[in-house]
């Protein structure tokens, strides 16, 4: 199982994690992981403070410059890579 949490806080809400969470459910949908990937919101992580980008973990481990932008092929890449 990968866990992924996503910061749900202000400061990333505003820079659209919620977009990402449903880019993140589309991808699961699309690639059939949902008994492979669990999805959480979390409060703030402090990435926002670190310049992190977006407050992203995958299996516990801070992402580091995703953004809305960017989010679905890093995190498409990030869980196939868990997964394998
Ligand atoms: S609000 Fe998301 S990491 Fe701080």
């Amino acid at each position: 199982m990968v866990n992924i949490e996503v910061c749900i806080g202000s400061a990333c809400y505003v820079k659209g994690s919620n977009k990402v969470v449903e880019q993140l459910n589309e991808l699961i949908e699309k690639n059939g992981w949902s008994g492979k990937v669990e999805l959480k919101g979390s409060f703030c992580m402090k990435a926002c403070q670190n310049h992190l980008g977006l407050g992203i973990r995958i299996n516990g481990r801070q992402l580091e410059g995703v953004t809305a932008q960017n989010a679905l092929p890093v995190l498409e890449k990030e869980i196939s890579a868990a997964l394998a």
